[in-house]
């Protein structure tokens, strides 16, 4: 199926947040500090408020009521604990100290700069090297450290090792869409929100509990959004204090952030710094692993880079061992990000992996092969449709495996080093309840509405796709509402669970509302309409995960093959050929489904050789501020991406039989490459991004 909201967007008529038109709308800018820790000592804002066009100035010193009467914000779901405005402290540089309102955006960008602001700084800390780290505490319930056997014994046994340091980068969303928010309050007590939201009943709770207003009294509009990656499942600050400046000044009120905002305020990953120790008996069999990763967090609130989660679904080793540090700096607050925790956790294992295979002098397909668990180590649970040898096999010989030299520096074309290489991919399938209305109309038309949203993945097309098929009607007959709080609560489009928590619940409805018409199609029901003169038959279905989940790990698999070449001269590396091999149980539209594999794919290699966020040392800032300044890949530095699907359904983990896609084809990515890159060179590198001063 092509993209059912594809000719919305390329003609510009799909509107995004900071579109919206309200009437009497005004505009706020921040002001955003300039040290990375420290207090304000004073704040002046005369000349801003006398500047043409303003109509306030928040800072601490006048903050919307409402934030200052909110007590405890640390169980709300919202990215950074501490609300804008609290008080004069300082915790990173970018963070936000103000708001100037006025009646157009460049005369409040304008006044913004005429704040001045007086600090008492401290030293800041901002590379990881000068942290303190620590264990890192619990998240989402589930301890961040685990062993099985023991490591240490396991270890001093193994015929072969091998042990090393992995690096990654500090990385940006850099999604299409900026963050922007405009807050519209009908009247004191009802409160509509523009905002890119991954989460729109989520977001629609977080915000009535800040404003101490009933939840059905919170409208959440995000038809669309133009990427999101993981930044936009929370509110962030800037949204907070957007929705009660509008309240105090009783206006609609935008705010949008630009890209140098963006890189402080709307989220990242952490820098990782991953030990992983493998020891393996003479035939190749693991016997012992451990797997250490650091990441860092912002000083209001705790975030782990969860690296070592997808480690025990990995390879079976009966004494195995993770672990994960915490460190707090003076950076803003780190997100989840495509793959959080799978993605580097998975950079440093199959790296890992890659360089056991060549110590052991065994193929690395044939290494993982060897190594496969049945069962999800930590959870002592069998793993539902897997198919993992089945990637790694197909995956081999649509590549063409078989050809690879088993030397490295061996392959060469037009004077260039050729390598080829591989790696796993890997990610849990999540699934949440949802909730779905079905319309059949008069007119022939079918309509389907949840909140549950489309960051561009293509759920509007495969839920048109799933009542088609339950209706028995063409796919344009279908019309699809999403991400609108005032429809029923689909879920979160996060941790690439939409596709499982919605589709059993479209298929549902859309069997009910046939039965309320006591008919076999919609084809019929539509007849019936006609005949008895009604207008509209509708059910409302909701669909909920059961048990599975104690008798079953569930998870998608994958294998990437890539081939690079580089240039030794000027140590230019391309990526010139890419196979994915990927398995998520039932696919429900092989373009959508294949357009976010490459998607992710091209995300990786982005992470592999080019995107690197640092913070300078002396004020905090970010020195990357725009897309300019941010290397990520254009379209010249892709390749042809091929993927495959393979498995079967996975009806033992929904009805359905579908598992999400929206993260699992970053994971692996980079290793990939790297392995690929020692191949072409007998260079090892095991810090990203592998850029040219790392090859020289
Ligand atoms: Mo995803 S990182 O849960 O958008």
């Amino acid at each position: 199926m092509n993209r059912k909201d594809g000719r919305a967007k390329v003609t510009g008529t799909a509107t995004y947040a900071a579109e919206h038109q309200i009437p009497g709308l005004v505009h706020g800018y921040l002001v955003t500090a300039n040290i990375a820790h420290g207090q304000m000592t004073s704040i002046d804002t005369q000349a801003a408020i006398a500047a043409p066009g303003v109509i306030e100035v928040f800072t601490h010193n006048n903050a919307p009521t409402v934030l200052k009467l909110t007590k405890d914000s640390t169980s709300l779901r919202i990215y950074e604990s501490r609300l804008p405005l609290s008080d004069n402290q300082i915790h990173y540089a970018g963070q936000i100290i103000g708001l100037v309102v006025a009646d157009t955006f460049e005369r409040a960008r304008h006044a913004a700069h005429l704040v001045k602001v007086e600090y008492a700084t401290q030293e800041p800390i901002v590379e990881a090297t000068k942290a303190t780290f620590n264990e890192a505490p619990s998240m989402f319930g589930e301890p961040r450290k685990f062993e099985k056997g023991n490591f240490t014994t396991g270890i001093a046994g193994a015929a072969v090792k091998m042990t090393a340091t992995y690096t990654t980068a500090t990385e940006l969303h850099v999604p299409m869409e900026p963050h922007a928010t405009i807050a519209y309050w009908e009247n004191a007590d009802s409160l509509t929100v523009y905002e890119p939201s991954q989460w729109v009943s989520g977001s629609q709770r977080t915000y009535a509990e800040l404003f101490g207003l009933p939840i059905e009294k919170v409208h959440i509009v995000t038809p669309f959004i133009g990427g999101a990656f993981g930044s936009k499942v929370f509110p962030w600050p800037h949204g907070i204090l957007c929705a009660a400046a509008a309240q105090q000044l009783q206006r609609p009120l935008k705010v949008v952030l630009n890209r140098r905002q963006m890189t402080a305020n709307t989220g990242h990953r952490s820098e990782t710094e991953q030990l992983i120790t493998l020891g393996a008996n003479a035939d190749g069999s693991l016997i012992a692993l451990d797997h250490a990763a650091k990441s860092c967090t912002s000083p209001v609130k705790i975030y782990t880079e969860p690296c070592t989660s997808i480690t025990p679904a990995m390879y079976a080793a009966p004494n195995l061992r993770i672990s994960e540090e915490l460190a707090v700096i003076n950076v803003g607050t780190p997100s989840f990000m495509r793959a959080p925790g799978e993605n580097p956790g998975l950079w440093a294992l199959e790296s890992a992996m890659d360089e056991l295979a060549w110590e052991l002098n065994v193929d690395p397909v044939e290494l993982r092969l060897k190594n496969e668990t049945k069962e999800h180590q930590q959870r002592s649970l069998p793993f539902s449709a897997k198919h993992f040898a089945e990637c790694l096999l197909v995956g081999a010989d649509q590549f063409g495996w078989q050809n690879r030299p088993k030397q490295v520096r061996s392959l060469t074309h037009n004077g260039q080093l050729i390598g080829w290489g591989m790696a796993a991919s890997a990610f849990p399938a999540l699934r949440s309840s949802a909730t779905v209305t079905v319309r059949l109309l008069a007119d022939g038309t079918a309509h389907i509405l949840t909140s549950g949203n489309d960051m561009g993945t293509g759920a509007y097309t495969i839920v048109a796709g799933a009542a088609a098929e339950v209706l028995g009607l063409p796919v344009e007959q279908i019309q699809v509402e999403m991400g609108d709080s005032l429809l029923p609560n689909g879920g979160i489009a996060g941790g690439s669970q939409m596709t499982a928590t919605l589709i059993p619940a479209v298929m549902t409805a859309c069997k009910e509302v046939l039965q309320v018409a006591k008919a076999s199609t919609a084809l019929e029901a539509f007849g019936i309409l006609l005949e008895s003169g009604k207008s509209v038959f509708e059910a409302t279905a909701s669909a909920a995960p059961g048990d599975e989940g104690k008798k079953w790990a569930f998870q998608s698999w994958g294998a990437h093959f890539c081939e690079v070449s580089v240039d030794e001269e000027i140590a230019r590396i391309r990526v010139n050929r890419w196979v994915s091999v990927i398995n998520i149980g039932r696919v429900m539209n092989a373009k959508t489904a294949a357009s976010q594999v490459r998607g992710a794919v091209i995300m990786g290699i982005g992470q592999a050789l080019m995107e690197e966020c640092r913070f300078d040392p002396n004020i905090g800032y970010p020195v990357v501020y725009d897309l300019a300044t941010y290397h990520y890949p254009s379209h010249a530095d892709i390749p042809r991406i091929q993927v495959t699907f393979v498995g079967e359904p996975d009806y033992n983990f929904n009805p359905a039989g579908v598992r999400g896609v929206g993260e699992i084809g970053i994971t692996g990515v980079s290793a990939a490459i790297a392995n690929a890159i020692y191949h072409a060179t007998g260079k090892r590198i095991r810090n990203l991004p592998i850029t040219t001063d790392k090859i020289l």
